[in-house]
């Protein structure tokens, strides 16, 4: 491609390092989009003829059928995808397929393709995240009023109810699709046209080209066109924040189904055994997720240190950005879909969590507020009656309800029989109806209209 001033070829270990066909081929379907878009307007603007354009045009969708058959020859001599489709293009068409790189440079069509990659992988991401999102209002819908002990600290706090549990995630991941939505948004501007990096003397058409390839517009400095990757870094930084959102529910998964814990158990699909303990059921998929999180994360940090304090404009560190933003995105896909099929499939045991629930006192501030509202007693005083009645029930071996009355009359003796009616763990996260609380009208209520909203997109 540049033959002219060269008199040698590349020394062997010049040509590995350069080489990038083996990773950014995965661009091939975008580097053709965008060789059409850029052809269709040099004929528009009358930089090449009708016939030299339909000519290209038909060598490009030849070389799209090639690719999309498995039969296009990927060849390392040519470097990147951009100069193998090229090379390609002058095999099938001859002299022809010299004119498409009329006011254009690898630098803004590296650009655009990448661009257009990273979109994709987003309507993906936002198509797979919208999936695990169902099937986690699914379970909310099923286990609404399911009482299971909420933790701080990973201690019992409060019982709350397993759907609205599923429901944070939910919660979570919609924030992550805002996230990526974002980054779509700003991500979605044509750096095509702005050639090597100062624009090009050719009366071409940016409007058109960005219109062509589904961008909002053309960007307005050929300069910043060509340099940019922050939108490589914030579909990664979303990315990096969803794959943590994701470890989290995993890590979920992991505790509740040990045999110490029993709250779920995961399908076979998702369990693997073990070939010396035959008890064992492993949770490999919801460790993996957890694990792969470092991947994605790495990909952050390892994009965001070739791209520290590198000069304007294009400088060749900038093709190290593919395979980061490549790998995350396989490691995105597969950790989402493993996720949605563990949760789908997963059963829980709601017996096992009730029980769990009503260990550790943990209607302990259900008591302090009854106090509170029905002895008009202040609630530092109100936790300190309730800390002494804690202290009876661990004296007997028993949780709150198996307190007689007497036993907590003696702590406070103006205490009546009603006040057994909020130590159990349903009253408690029945009463829990505040904006956001855990009540089963209350997660019923959210669950109905996420299902609702995730049908409508
Ligand atoms: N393969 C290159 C990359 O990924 C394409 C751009 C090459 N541009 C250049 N001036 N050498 O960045």
């Amino acid at each position: 491609m540049w033959g002219g001033r060269f008199a040698a070829g590349p020394d062997e270990v010049m040509a590995a390092i350069n080489v990038s066909i083996g990773f950014d081929r995965r661009m091939a379907k975008q580097d053709i989009e965008g060789s059409l878009a850029h052809v269709r307007m040099l004929e528009a603007t009358r930089l090449i003829s009708a016939e030299d354009s339909s000519a290209i045009q038909g060598g490009l969708n030849t070389i799209a059928s090639e690719i999309r058959e498995g039969r296009f020859p990927f060849r390392e001599a040519y470097e990147d995808i951009h100069m193998n489709v090229e090379a390609r293009l002058a095999e099938l068409i001859g002299t022809a397929a010299g004119r498409l790189h009329t006011a254009r440079s690898r630098n803004d069509q590296v650009a655009t393709d990448f661009r257009l990659w990273v979109r994709d992988a987003i309507d993906a991401g936002l198509d797979q995240i919208g999936e695990l999102m169902s099937a986690l209002v699914d379970k909310a819908i099923a286990h609404a009023a399911v009482v299971m002990p909420g933790f701080t600290h990973m201690q019992s706090a409060q019982p709350v109810t397993f759907g609205h549990h599923c429901l944070a995630f939910v919660e979570m991941f919609e924030r992550d699709r805002g996230r990526l939505r974002d980054a779509r948004a700003r991500l979605n501007e044509s750096p095509l046209g702005a050639a090597a990096l100062a624009g090009t003397s050719f009366p071409i058409d940016r409007a058109m080209t960005a219109k062509t390839l589904g961008f909002d517009r053309p960007m307005r400095n050929s300069l910043d066109a060509v340099s940019a990757r922050d939108f490589a870094m914030e579909y990664l930084a979303a990315g990096s924040i969803l794959a943590i959102h994701m470890s989290r529910l995993a890590e979920e998964i992991i505790v509740w189904s040990t045999a110490q814990f029993g709250f779920v158990r995961l399908s076979d699909r998702f369990s693997t055994g073990s070939s010396i303990m035959p008890q064992k059921r492993n949770p490999d998929a919801a460790e993996l997720v957890r694990g792969k999180t470092g991947r994605v994360i790495g990909s952050l940090i390892g994009l965001m240190t070739v791209m520290k304090a590198l000069p304007l404009a294009y400088a060749k560190d900038m093709q190290e950005d593919k395979e980061a933003v490549f790998a995350a995105a396989d490691t995105l896909s597969l950790c989402l879909a493993a996720l949605t099929g563990m949760i789908g499939d997963l059963t829980i045991n709601p017996d096992r969590m009730h029980a769990s629930a009503s260990a550790g006192f943990a209607t302990a501030t259900d008591l302090a507020d009854w106090l509170v509202v029905q002895l008009k007693m202040p609630f530092r005083e109100a936790h300190h009656v309730t800390g002494r009645l804690v202290k009876a029930a661990e004296k007997k071996g028993v949780d709150l309800t198996g307190l007689t009355l007497a036993e907590m009359k003696a702590v406070e003796p103006q205490i009546v029989e009603s006040v057994f009616d909020v130590l159990t763990v349903d009253s408690s996260v029945a009463s829990r109806s505040s904006l956001g609380g855990t009540s089963p009208d209350n997660v019923r209520r959210e669950a109905e209209t996420w299902r609702d909203k995730l049908k409508l997109q």
